[in-house]
Order: structure tokens, then C-alpha cells, then sequence
């Protein structure tokens, strides 16, 4: 692509301007925004109204843009510019991981049939590089597990919680303000969002290509406060922990809150935070950590894919293509923590062995090895009154 490139931008919200700041802030890129497509015209804006618009097709069907970047948060409309942007054979750049998550089977087929590079380095871990590391990097090393932090709203929360002893509902209203949280914020909260960032890190990891639900996802909405309690007593703080992993021939993935040990490397990832530990046979554990919400770091990583179309760059889905065949199963033991109350007990039979029960007058718990799979099928699961937490161990 030629150097000097016109960017056609959909949605000026917290991550449009986010990139519209590091754009300016940045010397070695040459690119600018020619147009931004908004909904509402009347809002405050601040730039010169002339920068935007409200007809998609005035960005879709100029041929002086070179590039379309998505940055809106319907799905729906996301989707038909990104494949009507592909069909008119410009490159795109997007955030948007529940658009990806998706419609991953159709925007492959897109871009091989058009054979037009579609990029979104922002939707995984917004500031660190995740997806181009996997595919790159990790090209022939070999991959067995990838776990880690991949929401910043939820870890936001958590850490208030545990650091400053703020309420759930105070913390998640920060992360609204401070543009962490979704535009539907139960997507960070019961745990969609880390599901739909694993989603597409497992396909760059492990060739595996899924639908968003055949993960299970398990947000941080039903921790009550003896949880918080009982983690404190144990010396250990509460995450939402991503997880997919080799074991055998077969990968196994689920989004869970956890409880994180002092020493642990994930316990050190606070606020906005996301922190992702890579395993392979040969290069062993990696960690790597950096912001994970915010308009300025979800900018630099879109600004990032801008960077890499001017050197042609484009996925190859490498593990795709080295077909690697690894199954995909949720047949997989997790030793769980579950407290309920009174009368909302889970049936033991569900359970592999149960290594501890504590029924007290205001707390019960147990403590027990549970399939992956007979989680995902059962119905206690769903109850507001049962609450379910990896253990140090799961
Ligand atoms: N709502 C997302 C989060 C934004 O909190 O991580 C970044 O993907």
C-alpha cells in the first residue's frame, strides 16, 4: 500500500478519539483521517463539523479512501461495513471483538475471496500486541497454554474492591465513565467480552475456530461478599481469568473468576490492566501486561494496524494453514469453589470428589473437582444464589 494513506472512521467514541489523539501525537506514520462517520449529528463534537458525516456510503464508496476503520459498537452495523468494505476491496481495520467473535467463519471468507487484509489488533488486550505476536512469533513454536486477563472493566472493579473496598456498583460505574466498559456493560461483567477476546485468540493459537458459544463464560456479577471475605482470609484476590489450553490432543477454553494467589504473576495486573501469560514447549512462560480499555491505548493498537497495511501486512492464519487438527473439547476437570445459600446446594453426584463442605449459618461452601463440560450443561450453574470461583489449583 502506497505510504501516504486516507482513513475513512466509523464512531468518534472513547476509541475514536483515542485514535484520532495518538494519530496526531505520531510522526512516524503519514496517515489522516479524511472522513468520520457518526449517529448523531447534533452531539458536541470537538473537531470541524466538515470531518463528519452521517452517510456511510460517502466513506464506503470514496475511492480516495484507502482504508475503513470500525469503531462502533453494534454488531450488526459493524458487520455490513466491514464486509461491504472488504467487497469494495479496502482494507479495514476493527475493535470490534463481538462483531469478530461472531461472524469469524464469513470475514475469513471475505477477505480470502477478495484478498483484502482485515486487521484488529484492538479487539484482544487493546495496547498489547497479542494477535500479530501469535501469528508471527509464535509461528513455529509450539503453543501449549494462553491465560490470562483479557477484560479491564472487570479487573477494574476487582481491584477496586479488594485495594480501596469500593461497592461492585461504584467501581463499575468508574469504568463507564472512564470509557472501560461496553456500551452494555453486563458484556465485561458476566464475562462475554474475555469470551469473545479467547475466541480469537484461540484461532490465531491454535487454528481452532469456534462459536462464541461453545465457550463457557462465567462473569463476576454473582461474588457475594463472603467470597470477597473468605479470598482476603486466604491471603488471595479475585480475577476473571480467560483460559485456553493444550492438554492431550485436544484444547479446552473457558472465561472463570479465580481466585489469584499474592505470588501469582496475574495478581500483580490491576485496574484497567490486562495481562496475558503465554506457554509454549520451547519458549516456556511469557507474561506479558499492559492497558487493556481506554481510548488511547485501544488507539495506539488500531494506529498499530493502520502502520502495518503500509507494509502490506495481512493475517495468514497460519495455524490454520499448518492444520494443526487439534480437537477442540470441554471434557476437562477444574477444582471449583462453590458457595450458595441455604437450600441452593449443588448435587454432589455433579462433582468428580469434593474435597471440602462448610455450611455455617451465614456462609456454605464447598470445595470439589467438576468436568468442564457437566458445568456448561448444568442448570445450578444459572442460580443468582450459587456462585462459582476457580481455586488456587483449578
Ligand atoms: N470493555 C472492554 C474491557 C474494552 O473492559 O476490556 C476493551 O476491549
Amino acid at each position: 500500500m502506497k505510504r501516504n494513506i486516507r482513513l475513512g472512521v466509523f464512531g468518534f467514541g472513547c476509541v475514536g478519539q483515542g485514535l484520532y489523539s495518538v494519530l496526531n501525537q505520531t510522526r512516524g506514520i503519514r496517515a489522516e483521517i479524511k472522513k468520520i462517520c457518526i449517529k448523531h449529528p447534533d452531539k458536541q463534537r470537538p473537531l470541524d463539523a466538515s470531518l463528519f458525516t452521517t452517510n456511510r456510503d460517502e466513506i464506503l464508496n470514496d475511492p480516495e479512501i484507502d482504508v475503513i476503520v470500525e469503531l462502533i459498537s453494534e454488531v450488526d452495523a459493524a458487520y455490513e461495513i466491514v464486509a461491504t468494505a472488504l467487497k469494495n476491496r479496502k482494507a479495514v481495520v476493527s475493535a470490534n471483538k463481538k462483531m469478530i467473535a461472531e461472524h469469524f467463519p464469513e470475514l475469513l471468507r471475505l477477505q480470502q475471496q477478495y484478498q483484502t487484509p482485515f486487521l484488529y489488533e484492538a479487539s484482544c488486550c487493546a495496547s498489547i500486541p497479542v494477535l500479530r505476536n501469535l501469528e508471527e512469533y509464535y509461528d513455529n513454536d509450539l503453543l501449549t497454554s494462553i491465560e490470562g486477563i483479557l477484560n479491564g472493566s472487570t479487573n477494574y472493579i476487582l481491584s477496586h474492591i479488594f485495594e480501596n473496598n469500593k461497592n461492585f456498583d461504584e467501581a463499575l460505574k468508574d469504568a463507564q465513565q472512564l470509557g472501560y466498559a461496553e456500551a452494555d456493560p453486563s458484556l465485561d461483567v458476566d464475562g462475554y467480552d474475555a469470551k469473545y477476546k479467547l475466541l480469537i485468540i484461540l484461532l490465531h493459537a491454535f487454528g481452532i475456530l469456534l462459536k462464541p458459544a461453545d465457550i463457557f463464560n462465567y462473569g463476576i456479577g454473582r461474588i457475594k461478599d463472603a467470597d470477597i471475605r473468605y479470598a482476603r482470609e486466604k491471603n488471595a484476590r479475585i480475577r476473571l481469568i480467560a483460559r485456553c489450553a493444550k492438554s492431550n490432543s485436544h484444547v479446552y477454553a473457558y472465561v472463570m473468576p479465580a481466585f489469584v494467589q499474592q505470588a501469582d504473576t496475574l495478581n500483580k495486573v490491576n485496574y484497567e490492566y490486562n495481562g496475558l501469560l503465554i506457554e509454549g514447549a520451547f519458549s516456556e512462560h511469557q507474561f506479558f501486561m499492559g492497558k487493556g480499555a481506554g481510548g488511547n491505548a485501544t488507539g495506539s493498537a488500531v494506529l498499530s494496524d493502520i502502520s502495518a497495511l503500509t507494509y502490506d501486512y495481512r493475517y495468514e492464519y497460519k495455524k490454520l494453514q499448518q492444520q494443526l487438527n487439534l480437537a477442540y473439547s470441554c471434557n476437562h476437570l477444574l477444582e471449583v469453589f462453590v458457595s450458595y445459600v441455604p437450600g441452593a446446594k449443588p448435587p454432589c453426584e455433579d462433582f468428580s470428589s469434593i474435597s471440602a463442605v462448610h455450611e455455617s449459618v451465614d456462609f456454605n461452601y464447598l470445595i470439589g473437582t467438576i468436568n468442564l463440560e457437566k458445568l456448561m450443561q448444568s442448570a445450578w450453574v444459572n442460580n443468582p444464589s450459587v456462585s462459582i470461583l476457580l481455586t488456587c489449583n483449578g
